[in-house]
């Protein structure tokens, strides 16, 4: 594949990209938590594909996007706890994972044959209209190289895939900034991965606290794997300091003299919209065989989806 086709996000380029999904190629688009690298649901290729152009080292179950609920009712099975949530969160950064329903018509290897499925309704105005141009269900991990950094920007996406995918709609910057937050309800509802949602919103709204699932449930997700989102430099986290030859990421007040800083008020909202894109920016200034260290964030709301990704760019890599 030569050049992937950079898309604006109007009808005539959405148009092109829903051509393109139809063929069975990939298009990665925006939603409000980063890009997404789509490929029709239903399709065992394009999902092949997805693998492939992501260079996965397996097989994982990928989250289905719908334009809206009806469409998610068909794929899983509802109870009233994910009735609740869906009216509360969708569209949003919410990822239900539910029994999945007979006949489908999904590609086994979207749910990795696993007997539940993934799904979400994505907010961003430029993937429910894509969503829509296609007319079915796509799946859609980040649209970056396995293990590194997701895309919150067009220009990321051609950074790690350019040449391996079909396009890519340009949509700007991504308001959320980190991965949708994924509930387990095929039994007792467990937190499967922080994310734009904050676990607190949810437990309001189901009435009671979250299991608290991570990496103790089995680590289907690259999401769950301990080394993941990982920048090229060595990273050091609940740096109030940086140390020598650091490339020093802040977060709030006192950190006014650092090199990057995610919230130059302690905003976590803010914070969260930064982070993968200043991780880039650090690892580029850091250089090769540098180090970043980042101050520290606070674990509760988005700090949490928000650590999260700081502790598995910061772990050992395999
Ligand atoms: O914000 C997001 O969720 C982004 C945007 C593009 O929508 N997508 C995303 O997808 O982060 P991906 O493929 O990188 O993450 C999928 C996660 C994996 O950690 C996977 O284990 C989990 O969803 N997952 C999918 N199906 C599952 C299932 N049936 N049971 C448990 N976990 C599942
Ligand atoms: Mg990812």
């Amino acid at each position: 594949m030569p050049v992937t086709e950079t898309l604006r996000p109007d009808e005539a380029g959405l148009s092109r990209a829903a051509d393109l999904l139809r063929a069975g190629e990939l298009v990665a688009f925006p939603t409000e938590t980063v890009y997404g690298l789509g490929g029709d649901a239903r399709s065992d290729l394009a999902v092949a594909r997805i693998y492939e152009a992501k260079g996965r080292p397996r097989f994982n179950p990928l989250i289905v996007h719908l334009p809206d609920v009806d469409a998610a009712r068909v794929l899983g099975d509802f109870d009233q706890r994910a009735e609740r949530l869906a009216l509360a969160f969708w569209p949003g950064p919410l990822t239900l994972v539910l029994p999945l329903r007979p006949d489908t018509g999904l590609s086994p290897y979207v749910t990795a044959e696993l007997p539940t499925v993934a799904l979400r309704v994505p907010a961003h105005p430029v993937a429910s209209a894509l969503l829509r141009a296609f007319g079915g269900p796509l799946a859609a991990p980040s649209a970056n190289p396995s293990g590194r950094v997701s895309p919150t920007r067009a220009a990321h996406v051609i950074e790690g895939l350019d040449g391996r995918i079909a396009g890519v709609v340009d949509g700007g910057a991504c308001a959320v900034g980190v991965e949708s937050t994924i509930i387990g309800l095929d039994g007792p509802a467990v937190l499967l991965r922080p994310g734009g949602v904050p676990a607190e919103a949810i437990e309001a709204v189901l009435g009671h606290p979250l299991q608290q699932g991570g990496s103790t449930v089995k680590p289907t997700a690259p999401g769950q794997l301990a080394s993941h989102y990982a920048p090229g430099a060595a990273v050091r986290l609940t740096a109030s300091r940086p140390e020598p030859g650091e490339v020093w990421i802040g977060f709030g007040p006192g950190c006014e003299d650092a090199d990057l800083s995610l919230s130059a008020t302690g905003d976590l909202v803010e914070a969260a919209a930064n982070l993968f894109h200043l991780l880039r920016e650090a690892d580029r200034l850091a250089g090769p065989d540098g180090r970043i260290a980042i101050a520290p964030i606070p674990e509760a709301g988005l700090g949490r989806a928000i650590n999260d990704r700081l502790r598995r760019a910061a772990a050992p890599r395999p």
